[in-house]
C-alpha cells in the first residue's frame, strides 16, 4: 500500500510540474502565470477539485507514443469562488503549447457536462497553440464537441472565457459563444488568421497585439468585454465579476446586502442635465450615484462609448444597467451600440438580472455608414432585446428620448414595468427645431416666425406631460430621488412572472 500512496504521489507531482520547470520558468518570463497558479488566484483558497489528472493522449504519430504529459495539457475540475460553485478549465501553455488534443478536448467537455447538470457556471483560462497538430482531425473533432456544448449550455448556465494567450484559428469560437471574454494586454490575442497569413492573403503588415490583441478587441472589434494588465489583476477581476451571477437560469443572482441605505438622495443630481439641451454631461456620474455603493462594474467600457452597460447591486440586489451616453455621439444609437446593449440585455434577460435603463437619446445616427452597415437590422437586435426581455425593467428618461430610439430604449410599449422620467424630459417624435423645419417648411426663410413655431412645439410636444398624459410614463420624479424610485421599483418587482409564448425559439436579426 505504502509503494503505491508513492506511486500515486509521484505521478502526481509529474502532472503538476506540467511540460517542466524550464517552461514553466519561460511562462514566468513572459510575464504569464502556470495554468495552476491561475485557478489558485481564481478560486478559493483550497477549494479546487482536480478531475483528470492522469489522463494521456493517445497519438502514436510523430514521436507521439512516448511523448506524453499527465493531464495532456489543461487542468480542470470544480472549485468555488466566495463559496459559490464553478467549473474550471486552465489550459496549460507548458504542455505542448496548451494545444488541443482529442483527450484535452474530453476533459473540457466532461467538466461542461457536469456544470449543465448540477447548473454552475463553466469558466475557461485559455492559453493554446491551438489544434493539436500531431492529431490532425481529431483535434478539429474536439473542438467542435466543445462548440456544441457551449451552444447548449448558452442561456443556461453562464460561461465566462479568460484569454490569457494565444487563442487563434477556429479556437477562438468558443470563447466567442460565451457570455464574456476578457483579455490580458501584451500576453494574449485572438484571431482567426494570423498576421503572416494575413500578410499573404491582404498584403498587410500587422503584429499579433494589433491584429488581435486586447486594446483591439476592447476598442475597434467589441469581441472582448475587458482587458487586464496582468494575470493577477484578471483573475482578480474576475472573482468580483462572478459575484453580481447567478449559478444557472433558474437561480437568483446572489444578494450582497450594503449600509447604502435605499432611499438616499442626491441633491447634486438636480443639477446634472445642462440647460442648453445641446450640451453634454456624464451619465457615468448618474449611474454612480444611483447604484449601492457608487460600485458599478462597467463591461466594454471603450467600445461604442456612446452606450454604457454594466453591473451593479440596488438594495443588495444584482442590477444591468444600460445607458445612453450623452458625452459621446450625444448619445445616438448605432450599430456598434446596439449590439453591445443588446447582448447584455438578452444577459440580464437569461439570467433573472433586472435591467435599468437610463436614457437619453436623441435617436438613431444618420449616414451612409450606419445605413450600408445595416443599422436597420442591427438596430433591431436591441429593440428585439427588450422586447422580449422577461426581467423586471426599470426605465429612467432623463433628458431626450426621440423617435424610434424612444421606443427601443425600454419604453412602456415593450413591457416596461416602471418608466419613470425626469421632469425636463422631452418625449417626442424628433428635436423641436428639427420638427418645425419639416412641417413648416416653407416658413424657413423667416427665422422669427420659426423661431416662434418652434417655442410652440416645444411646449405642445417636447415635454414630460404629453407622455405623461398618455401614460407611457408613470410618474415624473426629482432627479436627486432616483435611487429611492428605481430601489422601491424593483422592491415591487421583485415576484414579477412573465412569459413569452411557446416556440421553439424567436429569430432575433443576427
Ligand atoms: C502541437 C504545439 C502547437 C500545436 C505550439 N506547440 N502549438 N504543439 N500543436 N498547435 C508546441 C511547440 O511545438 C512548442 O513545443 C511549444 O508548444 C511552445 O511553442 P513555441 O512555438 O515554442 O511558443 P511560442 O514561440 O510562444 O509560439 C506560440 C505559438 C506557436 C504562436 C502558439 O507555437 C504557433 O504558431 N503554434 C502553431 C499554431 C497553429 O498553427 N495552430 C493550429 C491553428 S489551427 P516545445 O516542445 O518546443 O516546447 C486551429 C484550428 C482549430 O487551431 C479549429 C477549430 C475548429
Amino acid at each position: 500500500m505504502h509503494d503505491i500512496i508513492q506511486q500515486l504521489e509521484q505521478k502526481r507531482a509529474k502532472a503538476r510540474l506540467g511540460g517542466g520547470e524550464k517552461r514553466i520558468a519561460a511562462q514566468h518570463g513572459r510575464g504569464k502565470l502556470a495554468a495552476r497558479e491561475r485557478l489558485e488566484l481564481l478560486l478559493d483558497d483550497g477549494s479546487f477539485e482536480e478531475w483528470d489528472m492522469f489522463v494521456e493522449h493517445r497519438c502514436a504519430d510523430f514521436g507521439m507514443a512516448d511523448n506524453k504529459i499527465p493531464g495532456d495539457g489543461v487542468v480542470t475540475g470544480y472549485g468555488t469562488i466566495n463559496g459559490r460553485l464553478v467549473f474550471v478549465f486552465s489550459q496549460d501553455f507548458t504542455v505542448f503549447g496548451g494545444a488541443l488534443s482529442e483527450a484535452h478536448a474530453e476533459k473540457i467537455c466532461k467538466i461542461m457536462d457536469q456544470a449543465m447538470k448540477v447548473g454552475a457556471p463553466v469558466i475557461g483560462l485559455n492559453d493554446s497553440g491551438g489544434a493539436r497538430i500531431q492529431e490532425g482531425v481529431a483535434s478539429l473533432g474536439g473542438y467542435a464537441e466543445v462548440f456544441q456544448r457551449n451552444v447548449l449550455a448558452s442561456g443556461v448556465v453562464p460561461q465566462i472565457s479568460m484569454i490569457m494567450g494565444p487563442c487563434a484559428g477556429g479556437a477562438v469560437y468558443s470563447p466567442a459563444m460565451t457570455d464574456f471574454v476578457f483579455m490580458v494586454r501584451d500576453s494574449s490575442y485572438m484571431f482567426v488568421t494570423g498576421p503572416e497569413v494575413v500578410k499573404t492573403v491582404t498584403q498587410e503588415e500587422v503584429t499579433a497585439e494589433t491584429l488581435g490583441g486586447a486594446t483591439t478587441h476592447t476598442s475597434k472589434s467589441g469581441v472582448a468585454d475587458l482587458a487586464f494588465d496582468n494575470d493577477v489583476d484578471a483573475l482578480l477581476m474576475l472573482r468580483r465579476m462572478f459575484n453580481y451571477l447567478p449559478l444557472n437560469n433558474r437561480d437568483k443572482p446572489p444578494v450582497r446586502k450594503s449600509d447604502d441605505p435605499t432611499d438616499r438622495l442626491e441633491p447634486s443630481l438636480d443639477t446634472l442635465v445642462p440647460d442648453n439641451p445641446n450640451r453634454p454631461y456624464d451619465m457615468k456620474e448618474l449611474i454612480a450615484k444611483t447604484v449601492d455603493d457608487f460600485d458599478f462594474f462597467e463591461l466594454q467600457p471603450d467600445y461604442a462609448k456612446n452606450i454604457i452597460i454594466g453591473f451593479a447591486r440596488m438594495d443588495g440586489f444584482p442590477v444591468g444597467i444600460v445607458a445612453n451616453q450623452p458625452l459621446v455621439l450625444a448619445g445616438c444609437l448605432d450599430i456598434k451600440s446596439s449590439i453591445k446593449a443588446a447582448r447584455f440585455v438578452r444577459f440580464c434577460d437569461a439570467f433573472n438580472i433586472p435591467v435599468i435603463t437610463f436614457v437619453d437619446v436623441p435617436g438613431f445616427m444618420p449616414g451612409t455608414a450606419q445605413e450600408y452597415g445595416g443599422i436597420i437590422k442591427h438596430g433591431a437586435k436591441l429593440l428585439y432585446a427588450y422586447a422580449e426581455c422577461t426581467v423586471p425593467k426599470v426605465t429612467v428618461i432623463t433628458r431626450k428620448a426621440y423617435g424610434g430610439a424612444y421606443d427601443v430604449m425600454s419604453s412602456k410599449h415593450l413591457r416596461g414595468d416602471v418608466n419613470l422620467a425626469w421632469p425636463n424630459a422631452e418625449i417626442a417624435v424628433m428635436g423641436a427645431k428639427g420638427a418645425v423645419e419639416i412641417i413648416f417648411r416653407e416658413e424657413k426663410n423667416d427665422p422669427a416666425k420659426l423661431a416662434a413655431r418652434e417655442a410652440e412645439y416645444k411646449a405642445k410636444f417636447a415635454n414630460v406631460f404629453v407622455a405623461g398624459a398618455r401614460g407611457y410614463v408613470d410618474d415624473v420624479i426629482q432627479p436627486h430621488e432616483t435611487r429611492k424610485r428605481i430601489c422601491r421599483s424593483l422592491a415591487m418587482l421583485r415576484n414579477k412572472k412573465l412569459d413569452n409564448p411557446w416556440r421553439k425559439h424567436g429569430n432575433i436579426p443576427l
